[in-house]
């Protein structure tokens, strides 16, 4: 049971502050929104509800958007929600602007709306994944920006799949994957060159790096492929089986609410002299797999 559903009260940790969410319709877009808002902040929500050609399973909906609407609004919070395409810089702003004009202002940005064409052939597949996957950050920052107060929070989605080669950007996953891969490497590092940018202001700016992670990105057949190239058609129950080998720890995925609950401690003043930090929810994953220097 999640700690929506038990109907436990917040603490108030981020009480009254506003959060633009990209990617808010469904998977660990809304579980931030739910956990922020329970823990008292309004919600600015984007996703683009529609699919993107290259991208082998299919995005959320309008209907996942209002869903994570009518979910905050029952732990008493507003949400502003729109459709928007974190690739068009304009749309992008148009919605942190009218939120922000709705609810009063604006404290933190969680940009995290993602693809993963894992196994697309095509170069189109690179292409997308970077114009989702890192410039949909880039734009989402640029959007929140200019609404950010003194001690905000910038906070991006990468993967530890970005931090370890070899994983998503196997030649075996196609353009798809190596645009995956490239795309997080550039936010961890775009992490790390905005917190020195930001820091005058003591707006901190942090990327979440998280393992597999319980959502339809990972249930869905692409993913299926690259974690059973032994099988022609691999169901969720075959790789349910596999998922594990990517952690140190025994279980095949994180939950969102696992990743939100980092995103909360980011988003509330908990966390206020930590910046540019590349902060793993990953069971162990990272460790696991690292490259390791030749032993001689
Ligand atoms: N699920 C995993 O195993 C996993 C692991 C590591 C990192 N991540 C990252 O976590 C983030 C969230 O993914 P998720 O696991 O919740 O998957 P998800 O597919 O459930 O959610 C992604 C959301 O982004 C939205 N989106 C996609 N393209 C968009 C666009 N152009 N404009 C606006 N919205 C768009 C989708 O509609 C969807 O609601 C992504 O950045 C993803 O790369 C996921």
């Amino acid at each position: 049971m999640s700690r929506q559903e038990d109907g436990r009260a917040g603490d108030g940790r981020v009480q009254d502050k506003v959060v633009f969410i990209t990617g808010a319709a469904r998977g660990q877009g809304r579980a931030h929104a739910l956990r922020l808002a329970e823990e008292g902040a309004d919600i600015i929500g984007v996703d683009l509800c529609g699919d993107i050609a290259t991208n082998g399973y299919a995005l959320a909906t309008r209907e996942d958007l209002d869903e994570t609407v009518r979910q905050v609004e029952k732990l008493g919070r507003r949400m502003v929600a729109r459709q928007a395409d974190v690739r068009e810089p304009g749309e992008v702003r148009e919605a942190a602007d009218a939120g922000a004009a709705e609810l009063g202002r604006l404290d933190a940005v969680v940009a995290q709306a993602g693809i993963c064409p894992l196994g697309n052939q095509d170069p189109a597949a690179f292409l997308d994944a970077v114009a989702v996957d890192f410039n949909g950050v880039v734009h989402a920052v640029q959007a929140a920006l200019p609404h950010l107060p003194d001690g905000g929070s910038v906070i991006a989605t990468g993967s530890v799949a970005g931090l370890l080669p070899g994983a998503t950007d196997n030649p075996a996953n196609g353009f798809g994957g190596l645009g995956y891969s490239w795309a997080k490497r550039a936010v961890a590092s775009f992490i790390h060159d905005l917190a020195v940018t930001l820091a005058p202001r003591s707006i901190r700016a942090n990327a979440v790096h998280p393992t597999n992670t319980n959502t339809d990105m990972l249930h869905s057949d692409p993913m299926y492929r690259v974690f059973r190239p032994d099988l022609a058609s691999p169901t969720r129950e075959d790789a349910l089986l596999a998922f594990p080998a990517m952690n140190a720890m025994p279980v095949g995925f994180v939950e969102p609410e696992d990743v939100a609950s980092l995103v909360l401690f980011l988003v509330s003043d908990e966390s206020r002299f930590m910046t540019g930090m590349q902060l793993r929810v990953d069971a162990g994953s990272y460790v696991k797999n690292r490259p390791q220097p030749p032993a001689f």
